[in-house]
């Protein structure tokens, strides 16, 4: 059975007594050998969720879904990545609705990434073509993320996903992820693609049986 990475994205969702639940109900599942689970989460919550998940041993690892590309300083409002490091193991960087909302550019999506591997973070970079993937420069596990599939209900067809996950392989060699309205019903579909080596699950990831069934039918 091939490795899998099974990704949630809380995105701007969850009180810490609604992740409190969500734990709760997850911790009931065991996790197949073959997949790694990572929960990306907001900031407020990497505290608790990272307590509990070394409390209760839940095979489960954590990211935010941002970082500061600065050091630690003057920079009101931001999160630099040592405080990241505290809690997580992962960092999401250069979410399409990042760029779109906070202006993120390519440049700035490269001084995330490597603000977060001088500490010692790993990176999952979204990208939703290739121009985005050309610019960069470092390796990092990619997650290709085409904007009309976002949050719509429509994800790209299983086969033009894998087509665009072998170019973006022989571009960048890196592991590829796919995201974009994957739920249990679909998700087969794509974690059975040659190219594609795990899915990130928005708004499916909220209900913690929902996730579970993901994993469950990704298998
Ligand atoms: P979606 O979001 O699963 O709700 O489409 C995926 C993502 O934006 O990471």
């Amino acid at each position: 059975m091939k490795n899998l990475i099974i990704a949630g994205n809380w995105k701007s969702n969850m009180t810490k007594s609604e992740a409190r639940d969500w734990l709760e109900k997850f911790s009931l599942e065991s996790i197949p050998e073959h997949m790694e689970v990572i929960l990306f989460v907001p900031y407020t919550l990497l505290d608790i969720i990272s307590g509990y998940i070394k409390v209760n041993g839940l095979s489960i690892k954590l990211g935010s879904q941002n970082v500061s590309r600065f050091p630690k300083g003057a920079h009101t409002g931001e999160i630099y990545a040592n405080q990241i490091k505290e809690f997580a193991e992962y960092v999401l960087i250069g979410h399409s609705e990042r760029r779109a909302t906070f202006g993120e550019t390519d440049e700035i999506v490269n001084k995330k990434i490597e603000a977060a591997k001088n500490v010692g973070l790993k990176t999952i970079v979204c990208v939703s073509n290739l121009d985005q993937l050309k610019s960069i420069y470092t390796d990092t596990i990619v997650a290709y993320e085409p904007i009309e599939a976002i949050g719509t209900g429509n994800p790209e067809l299983p086969k033009d996903v894998d087509d665009m996950s072998l170019r973006i392989k022989e571009i960048k060699n890196s592991k590829l992820i796919y995201g974009g309205s994957i739920n249990s019903d679909n998700i087969k579909n794509y974690a059975e693609l040659e190219n594609v080596n795990g899915l990130l699950i928005g708004m499916d990831s909220l209900n913690a049986d929902s996730f579970i069934n993901n994993i469950k039918n990704a298998s």
